[in-house]
């Protein structure tokens, strides 16, 4: 048995459990399962791997996507980068010796990091993306703010932060007048603002300066048209939700986890 997982705390509802099992269902992978393992403390992750043998690759959430670097063996460049990893593969080093042996606790287990998110972000929004679109505004600075601006570095498009604190990287919501909204044509949201179930909160920015011009891209994915992006929409802008994101992340950590080493 071939088995996949998530780790993360607090786990509620995963999209990846459902994903995974509904893809081994779809493409007749009998001998593979995806479990949920939610752990508040990274100091179980060793045991966990210990205890099950049969981990080809896990998911990582939050809030594990920063602590988990400390027990990988290996991170891959833009994963280092980003500062953050949500995909990591195992690798058994030895397991025709150790499976002869019978000595499951005797297998070498190799543990490398990659960050999904980085991907699944720039194959959705390339396609969008006008020669107007040179200059971005990121809202939010955690994990996936930071996997967005790897990729906004990457594409060649400056970008401003915007955080609920001023710092000397980012503006506050407060300072977004008419000028930055009109210098910024694509617009990132970042935050969890907006997600189900508050479905009525947004962003606080001056949305009447927004245009046709303007590209608003929501990380969130549930609902599919959240309210920052309903305003983009009354105002002509081009948007786009978090969905198509989610898929190809999820579909890049089963590429990387089938990949000979
Ligand atoms: N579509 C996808 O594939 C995908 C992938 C990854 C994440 N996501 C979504 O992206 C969102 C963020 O994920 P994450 O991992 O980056 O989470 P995170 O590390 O907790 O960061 C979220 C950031 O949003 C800001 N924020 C949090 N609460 C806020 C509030 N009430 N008002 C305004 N700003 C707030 C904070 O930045 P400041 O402190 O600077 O304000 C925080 O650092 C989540 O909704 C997640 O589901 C989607």
């Amino acid at each position: 048995m071939k088995k996949y997982g998530l780790i993360g705390y607090p786990l509620g509802h995963s999209f990846s459990k459902d994903y995974f099992t509904e893809k081994f269902k779809r493409e007749g992978l009998t001998d593979c399962v995806y479990e949920v393992y939610s752990i508040p403390n990274l100091s179980d992750f060793e045991e966990l791997i210990k205890e099950n043998p049969d981990l080809c690759g896990l998911n990582v959430t939050i809030p594990h996507k920063i602590g988990v670097m400390y027990y990988l063996d290996k991170i891959d460049d833009a994963a280092k980068a980003i500062d953050a990893v949500n995909c990591i593969k195992i690798v058994k080093e030895n397991p025709a010796e150790s499976y002869f042996s019978g000595e499951l606790s005797s297998m070498k287990v190799k543990l490398i990091g990659y960050n999904t998110d980085a991907y699944g972000f720039e194959k959705s929004l390339t396609p969008l993306l006008q020669k107007y679109h040179q200059e971005a505004l990121v809202f939010g600075t955690g994990g996936a703010s930071r996997a967005v601006t790897y990729i906004l570095d990457k594409l060649d498009i400056d970008f401003q932060l915007v955080s609920r604190k001023s710092g000397r990287k980012q503006i506050k919501y407060e300072d977004l007048n008419k000028e930055i909204i009109e210098d910024h044509l694509l617009i990132i949201n970042t935050t969890p603002l907006g997600m189900a179930p508050n479905i009525n909160d947004c962003p606080d920015i001056p949305y009447e300066y927004l245009t046709s011009k303007h590209l608003l891209y929501d990380l969130v994915y549930n609902p599919e048209e959240t309210e920052f992006l309903k305003r983009g929409k009354d105002h002509g802008a081009t948007i786009k939700n978090g969905m198509e994101m989610l898929l190809l992340q999820a579909e890049k950590a089963w590429e990387i986890w089938n990949e000979k080493p």
